[in-house]
C-alpha cells in the first residue's frame, strides 16, 4: 500500500474533527439531563433511614403526654418542601416510648391530650367531642372508630427519632 493511500485528506480531516466534537458537545448536555433525571434514585438515605431527630432527650419523656412539633424535608419527585409534624409522646406504665399521631381517626382534626376538662387523662378532639383513653384507644361511642395512628420510633444516643405516622395493625 502506498503512503498516499495512508494519507487522510483535508476533508476526512475535517469530518472527524467536527463528528467528535459535536459528540463531546452533545454528552456535555446529555450528562446534566441524564443526572437531573434519575437524581432522586441516587439520594442516599441517612443511617437513621426516615425517621427525623425530633430534639427530644429520652430522659425528658414522662408519663404525661407532651406535645412535639418537627419539622422534615418532603421529596416529592423533584419537588422538596417542609412539612411540620406533631405528636404526642409519652412514657407507658412499662417505660415505653409511645408517639401517637393527633390526627383523629374521625375526620383528622387536631386531639390534645386533656383537651376538655370533662374528660381528664384522655386524648380529645374538640370538632365531635370524639375521645380516645392515653392509650390511644378510641373510647366506644365516641365518633371515632379506630385508635390514634402511632409513629415508629427509635432512640440513638438518647434523642428520640420519629417515622411515619402507622395505624396501629401496621406499627
Ligand atoms: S374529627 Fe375528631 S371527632 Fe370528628
Amino acid at each position: 500500500m502506498s503512503d498516499k493511500n495512508n494519507q487522510v485528506s483535508r476533508r476526512q480531516f475535517l469530518n472527524y474533527s467536527l463528528t467528535g466534537l459535536g459528540g463531546f458537545m452533545a454528552a456535555g448536555m446529555l450528562v446534566p439531563m441524564l443526572r437531573f433525571a434519575v437524581d432522586p434514585v441516587l439520594q442516599q438515605k441517612s443511617a437513621m433511614g426516615d425517621l427525623a431527630n425530633v430534639g427530644l432527650s429520652v430522659d425528658d419523656i414522662t408519663e404525661e403526654p407532651q406535645r412535639v412539633d418537627w419539622e422534615v424535608e418532603q421529596v416529592d419527585g423533584w419537588y422538596e418542601s417542609n412539612v411540620n409534624r406533631t405528636a404526642w409522646v409519652f412514657k407507658d406504665e412499662n417505660g415505653d416510648i409511645q408517639a401517637f399521631s393527633p390526627e383523629c381517626k374521625h375526620l383528622g382534626c387536631f386531639v390534645s391530650w386533656e383537651g376538655s376538662e370533662d374528660y381528664p387523662n384522655e386524648f380529645f378532639c374538640p370538632c365531635h367531642d370524639g375521645r380516645y383513653y392515653k392509650d390511644g384507644t378510641n373510647v366506644p361511642h365516641t365518633p371515632p372508630l379506630s385508635p390514634l395512628d402511632v409513629y415508629e420510633h427509635k432512640v440513638d444516643n438518647g434523642i428520640l427519632y420519629l417515622g411515619e405516622p402507622k395505624p396501629r395493625e401496621e406499627a
